[in-house]
């Protein structure tokens, strides 16, 4: 292929409103955060940082690991530290856990770093819940001690919704989208922005 197709074939395609620094994605456990944020990061020649695997860099031990060892509340302060090393990060596609909105301090951090755009990607519990059981099945390293029971886990869908909606500054309904097409729905919802 000659060198200017190439290059032309890996530019980033979007341009972003000057003013923002980072893309943080959420939503619950299956909404393709981890997935479709490597997907926008390389449409927009950005980085890609996903927060379950930095606080698992962090401590040096596995999400289960740290849930079995010391207990969710434990988990959660790691994930709250985890997120205010994350945010230091520029011209990023951030990929937060599932519960990260949930605690007011990681609600607090998000808002009032500036340049942070919000994506909430959004589908309903049997989706999500499905989507989750299937990489189970494919990966032993997608292993989520909060899905451990279905009842609980629908119970804290139901509690993040309204939170998850509140925080975005966008949010984008995933279950009869590609992950190609949510990917192009980001960007001009982004794009778009003032
Ligand atoms: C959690 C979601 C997980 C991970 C941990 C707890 C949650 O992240 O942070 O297992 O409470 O919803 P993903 O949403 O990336 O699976």
């Amino acid at each position: 292929m000659p060198l200017l197709q190439t290059l032309e074939a890996s530019a980033p395609t979007a341009t972003l409103p000057a003013t923002t620094r980072r893309i943080v994605l959420t939503g619950f456990m299956g909404a393709g955060k981890s997935t479709l944020g490597r997907a926008l990061a390389e449409r927009l020649g950005w980085a890609f940082l996903d927060l379950d695997h930095h606080l698992e860099q962090r401590a040096q031990a596995t999400i289960p690991e740290l849930f079995t060892r010391h207990g969710e509340p434990h988990f959660r302060r790691l994930e709250s530290s985890a997120l205010a090393s994350a945010l230091a990060a520029t011209s990023t596609v951030i990929a937060l856990g599932g519960g990260t909105p949930e605690v007011h301090t990681n609600r607090l951090l998000l808002e009032q770093t500036p340049g942070t755009i919000i994506l909430f990607l959004d589908a309903p519990f049997p989706v999500l819940f499905d989507r989750c059981m299937i990489q189970a099945l494919q990966s032993t390293t997608t292993q989520r001690p909060v899905l451990s029971d279905p009842a609980a886990a629908q119970a804290r869908f139901l509690t993040r919704q309204p939170i998850y909606r509140r925080l975005a500054t966008h949010t984008q309904q995933t279950a009869d989208l590609t992950p190609a097409a949510t990917v192009d729905a980001l960007l001009a919802a982004l794009t778009l922005r003032p």
